[in-house]
């Protein structure tokens, strides 16, 4: 392979994974292509925008004729699929914006790849990283394996489903080689302030209210970013092709426990007095259709491919709230403007 292209390589997790592939691997050519939406940002990616076997590609995966002129222009050998709309609360707001980036964007993706090596798939890889909120909501026990049936409860993992569900089907009808990685919460540096942790590291520094959700008994299994950076780069590089693997940290926290952790992490980082962050929790109206658990059994990729969660949480959480802290003007730059009146429509009649 030669010629990779990552999609949503802007974002959150895709960043870490351009940064990944692009620092450790000079042989290849890395493309990254993003729309730069509301959650893509190239001051993600300074310090690798000058290295030579990076290009970036400004591009919507919506639009077909510019997907298929790309992919005939560079003769992608392996796609890295991570471009998505990916937060739930506005995927209740807005559900058709899930469903034309998250299922038909990926279709545009599957066309041109098939399209353009006509059947010769040798060395060839079409990657889509996709969620574990496509098995549902998990009651007090189990965990979700490889085999858990899909029972997606919101329009953004309904849309996650549905472009799994078209990668399988592509890779059985038209012997396309794939893989599939669902994987559970990230947190980390560079997450966009709508999600959870950054989310709240940012009111906290701004003395705003933490909105918890319901009862804040629900719970998630969170895993850092590079660590699911690594564990894309091994199923890329040693996963069965025609494979799914559950990618987990075998770290569930309810939210409640987790924000009174950043809480009094928050307070010493900030110098001050014990107690302090935890007041500004308020309670507000549940999400619509909440799931109530989250948690991934990770024996298949650890057993086969060898890859384990590496950070512990307390030392992720850290270095997260570090990142924050030392990263102001990052945090200016996506919190002014637009994220403004988002943070007013979502939560003012919570
Ligand atoms: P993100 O919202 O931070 O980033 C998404 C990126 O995709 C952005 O750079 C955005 O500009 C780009 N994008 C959106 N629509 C596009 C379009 N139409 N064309 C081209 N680019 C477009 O998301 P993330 O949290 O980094 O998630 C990345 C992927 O990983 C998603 O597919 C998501 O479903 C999946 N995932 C996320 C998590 C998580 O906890 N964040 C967990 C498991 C899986
Ligand atoms: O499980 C993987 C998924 O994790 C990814 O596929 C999604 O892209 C990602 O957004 C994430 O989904 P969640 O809905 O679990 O993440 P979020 O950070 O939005 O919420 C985490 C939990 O915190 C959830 O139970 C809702 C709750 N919450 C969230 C926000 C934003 C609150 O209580 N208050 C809030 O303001």
């Amino acid at each position: 392979m030669k010629n990779i292209l990552i999609t949503g390589g802007a974002g959150f997790i895709g960043s870490h994974v351009v940064r990944l592939f692009v620092n450790q691997y000079p042989q290849y050519e890395i493309f990254n292509l993003d729309a730069l939406t509301y959650a893509g940002n190239l001051e993600n990616l300074t310090d690798v925008e000058n290295l030579p076997n990076y290009t970036f590609i400004k591009g919507d995966i919506k639009d077909i004729q510019f997907i298929n002129q790309i992919f005939e222009q560079h003769r992608f050998d392996a796609v890295i699929h991570l471009a998505a709309e990916s937060h739930v609360d506005r995927s209740i707001v807005d559900p058709n914006a899930f469903i034309e980036t998250n299922v038909l964007g990926t279709a545009n993706l599957l066309n041109a790849f098939r399209h353009l090596w006509k059947g010769n798939f040798e060395d060839k890889l079409f990657y889509h990283v996709s969620t574990d909120e496509v098995y549902g909501a998990l009651g007090k026990t189990g965990l979700f394996t490889e085999t858990t049936p899909y029972d997606p409860q919101s329009p953004y993992s309904a849309s996650k489903a549905a472009s799994d569900h078209l990668v399988r089907a592509y890779g059985n009808t038209y012997d396309l080689p794939f893989n599939i990685s669902n994987c559970s919460n990230n947190y980390g540096p560079n997450q966009f302030p709508e999600k959870l942790i950054p989310l709240f590291i940012h009111n906290i520094q701004t003395g705003k209210n933490l909105p918890v959700y319901g009862d804040g008994q629900y719970t998630r299994d969170w895993l850092y970013v590079t660590d699911h950076a690594k564990a894309i780069d091994t199923v890329f590089h040693n996963g069965k092709r025609g494979e799914t693997y559950n990618i987990g940290g075998l770290n569930e926290w309810t939210n409640l426990d987790l924000i009174k952790l950043l809480c009094a992490k928050m307070d010493v980082k900030l110098g001050k007095p014990e107690g302090t962050s935890v007041q500004l929790i308020t309670y507000v109206k549940d999400r619509a259709g909440h799931d109530r658990r989250y948690a991934i059994d990770n024996t298949k990729i650890q057993t086969e491919l060898r890859w384990k969660p590496e950070m512990t949480f307390e030392e992720g959480l850290e270095k997260t709230i570090d990142w924050y802290l030392q990263n102001s003007d990052w945090l200016e730059h996506v919190t002014s403007g637009a994220y403004q009146k988002y943070y007013v429509e979502m939560y003012a009649h919570r």
